[in-house]
């Protein structure tokens, strides 16, 4: 399996364990991958393929440089990105916070936020990732997306969220734990998976020598929260 990701095969995970060699896969880009904080365009391949079929319509709520409208539309899905700070023109402009669309219309929501205050994508201040992760403003800005994210999707249609944890001067914050307890009152989790994180700037032989002398770890994987809206008769918790 490996072998084959080597030569840059598109293949559909069967494990909750995602390993990806690079941000891209085959011939054309699929959003920027010198854009700060871009998604593996594979890990948004795999879940279109499992959860999706062609002409369903996929949103992605924060889509940065556009990875998830690459993907979605090559694969013949209709896509809706949309971003504080549009990277390009066919990203629209909105707050995640309140998303233009009608009630129980979406077949599938890509999100992947920022973590915390750790990358600057934009001067906008409506911006999430000016907030530090270690206030609980952070979380609360997160929960009104997460609802937004609930009242479009269709019943028993399927989320996906992408997320790291921060250990910042020498405190730890268990973001992604935190995140999928609030996740967890609305949504019925389908599974979770870990994304072993190759590409951070702090991937450097100085970067590992300092952890060791220091005692302390570097982010080693991001969680993929998989995230089922129940069907209607479910009222959500
Ligand atoms: C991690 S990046 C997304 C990367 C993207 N998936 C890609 O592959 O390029 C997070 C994005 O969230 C956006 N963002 C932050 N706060 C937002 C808000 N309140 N509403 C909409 N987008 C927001 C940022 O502008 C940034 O582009």
């Amino acid at each position: 399996m490996v072998q084959e990701k080597i030569k840059n095969q598109l293949i559909l995970e069967s494990t909750t364990l995602w390993d990806f060699p690079r941000q891209n896969y085959g011939d054309k880009p699929h959003g920027n991958n010198k854009f700060n904080g871009v998604t593996p365009a594979f890990i948004i391949w795999n879940l279109l393929q499992r959860y999706t079929k062609e002409g369903d319509l996929v949103v992605d709520p924060m889509c940065g440089s556009g990875t998830t409208i690459d993907v979605a539309k090559e694969l013949e899905r209709r896509a809706v990105g949309y971003d504080i700070a549009p990277y390009r023109e066919d990203i629209i402009k909105n707050d995640t916070r309140k998303i233009p669309l009608k009630d129980n219309s979406v077949d599938f929501v890509f999100i992947d936020s920022p973590y915390s205050d750790n990358i600057k994508y934009s001067n906008e201040p409506a911006c999430i990732g000016k907030i530090s992760c270690e206030k609980e403003k952070f979380f609360e800005e997160l929960e009104k997306a997460t609802k937004e994210i609930f009242r479009v999707l269709k019943y028993g249609k399927v989320m996906a969220w992408l997320i790291g944890d921060q250990w910042k001067k020498k405190k730890f914050t268990p973001v992604g734990f935190k995140l999928y307890q609030m996740l967890s009152k609305y949504f019925d989790t389908m599974d979770i998976v870990c994304i072993t994180r190759k590409n951070q700037t702090s991937n450097t032989p100085l970067w590992h020598n300092l952890a060791r002398e220091h005692n302390f770890y570097l982010r080693g994987f991001k969680y993929l929260f998989i995230m089922r809206k129940p069907e209607k008769r479910k009222r959500p918790r």
